[in-house]
């Protein structure tokens, strides 16, 4: 999904898309080679095992594509000299804030409690490791983008169900909200800026609830999202992966270097003008 929207929003620059059969992160070989073969400037990570409760059930999986082959497009990068950008999330934290008001900082040490988030966190390691010099470990959360899937397209298709019961929404889980699209401009400010490296944090301003984050979506749409909306717990929607209970991002680093992310529903009003049509 990510990658999909930087294809579009990179269209500026030469692009090489580097997917599934070809592009393998788990062949370290061949993707040195690969990689070597096309001699990129820089390389943006996107590629990971995405599905956090799959990743409960198939923990070898999940290292083998997020520790390992993160592991791998460094060491690839780092052979070729090219610059790498790796996507990384919210789920490294352990979303059990010390105290409310919170979002965790670039400096917060990591604690994940799902393997998705460990898988991921041992991916930045990896990466710090092995191509720290001319690398960006590039924190992101709660992801929508033309095409999706995500949290905002499944609501919008439940929503258009005004004979559906009201929607139960967790309210008690916080985080920001973002478009694939800001996450590319931030991408794209990071270009502009060689001399950064290490963790960014890049998701939009301000921190939502699931529920709060729907209510804007039902708003948006307007008649186009007839059902009704009600808040639950956590409690109410076990999960096989724990949920973060507030996994927000502070934009430290991006905020001493001048950038500012929009907040959070900016962003996805210009989403859904351009996702589904005009907004209410
Ligand atoms: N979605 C979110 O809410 C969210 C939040 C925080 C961070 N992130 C991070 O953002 C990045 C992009 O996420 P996304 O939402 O765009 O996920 P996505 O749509 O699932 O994209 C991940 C891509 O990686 C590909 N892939 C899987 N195994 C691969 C392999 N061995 N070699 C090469 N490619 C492989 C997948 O291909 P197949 O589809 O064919 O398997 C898929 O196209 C990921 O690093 C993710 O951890 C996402």
């Amino acid at each position: 999904m990510l990658g999909r929207t930087l294809q579009r929003e990179l269209a500026g620059h030469e692009i090489v898309v580097a997917d599934l059969p070809e592009w393998d992160i788990t062949k370290d070989d061949e993707l040195v080679e690969r990689m070597t073969s096309v001699s990129p400037d820089v390389v943006v990570h996107c590629a990971a095992m995405t599905k956090v409760d799959d990743c409960e059930a198939k923990r070898d999986l999940a290292f083998k594509l997020n520790e390992e082959g993160s592991r791998n497009v460094a060491m690839a990068c780092k052979a070729c000299g090219a610059r790498l950008i790796a996507i990384s999330t919210d789920y490294v934290f352990s979303g059990e804030p010390p105290r409310e008001p919170w979002a965790w900082s670039e400096t917060d040490i990591p604690r994940p409690r799902t393997v998705y988030g460990a898988s991921k966190y041992a991916g930045e390691q990896m990466v710090q490791m092995i191509h720290p010099d001319d690398s960006v470990i590039l924190r992101i959360a709660w992801l929508y983008g033309a095409g999706g899937p995500s949290f905002v397209h499944t609501m919008a298709k439940l929503g258009a169900d005004a004979s559906g019961a009201p929607l139960k929404v967790v309210d008690d889980q916080r985080g920001n909200p973002t478009s694939t699209k800001v996450v590319a401009d931030v991408v794209k400010f990071l270009l502009t800026r060689p001399d950064v490296s290490g963790i960014v944090h890049g998701t939009c301003e301000d921190q939502a609830t699931w529920y709060e984050l729907t209510l804007e979506l039902k708003r948006l749409l307007g008649d186009r999202f007839p059902r009704a909306v009600v808040p639950c717990t956590t409690d109410e929607f076990p999960r096989p992966a724990p949920r973060p209970r507030n996994s927000a991002l502070k934009k430290s680093v991006l905020n001493v270097l001048g950038y500012r992310t929009p907040p959070w529903r900016a962003a996805l009003a210009d989403f859904v003008a351009s996702e589904f049509g005009p907004t209410a």
